[in-house]
């Protein structure tokens, strides 16, 4: 049976130094909220904050904890850059991590360009919380949200103890 995606909120974080300066325009943050919005799923919260471990951390933990927002997805950050630490600001956010999450998302990626390899966004959980990074083009978020929207709903189904059958 279809899980309903109207059960879970949403929040988009967008990590971009000039995007936060407003030097930049994000688009790949509103391309994602009206992508899950599309989906059925409630938007809840929208941001950009500079690409500083800091900060994404306190976003994050404030949607998850005291929100309680359902699904987080961050755009931006993941590369190899000095100032990509999107990844470093997970690992000390998440207490689980999905791996294959990530995994499935650079597999796909890898036959649209080879540049795939390096993007270092993780998929973990937080409390009932999902977060999944994403890398910050509008391009390579809608080609790495794409791997995971069938995935999604039931994913979240099972984080907040849901006993739906994983077999249908
Ligand atoms: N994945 C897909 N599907 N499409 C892309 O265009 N760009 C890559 C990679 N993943 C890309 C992709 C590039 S060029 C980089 S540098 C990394 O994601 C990291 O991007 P970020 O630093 O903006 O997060």
């Amino acid at each position: 049976m279809d899980i309903d995606t109207s059960r879970f909120s949403f929040a988009v974080l967008t990590m971009s130094d000039k995007g936060s300066r407003g030097e930049r325009e994000d688009t790949s943050g509103p391309f994602l909220q009206q992508l899950l919005e599309q989906q059925g799923y409630i938007s809840k919260n929208y941001a950009i904050i500079p690409d500083q471990v800091a900060q994404i951390k306190e976003k994050l933990i404030c949607w998850v904890d005291e929100e309680r927002i359902d699904l987080i997805i961050t755009t931006g950050g993941t590369g190899v850059a000095p100032t990509d630490v999107t990844p470093e600001a997970m690992q000390e956010v998440i207490a689980k991590e999905i791996p294959g999450m990530a995994e499935a998302m650079r597999a796909a990626s890898l036959k649209k360009t080879p540049n795939a390899v390096l993007s270092r966004g993780m998929a973990g959980i937080r409390g009932n919380s999902l977060i999944i990074n994403l890398p910050g083009s509008e391009k390579a978020a809608r080609e790495n949200i794409e791997v995971l929207l069938p995935a999604l709903a039931h994913a979240l189904d099972k984080i907040q103890g849901g006993t739906s059958d994983c077999g249908s």
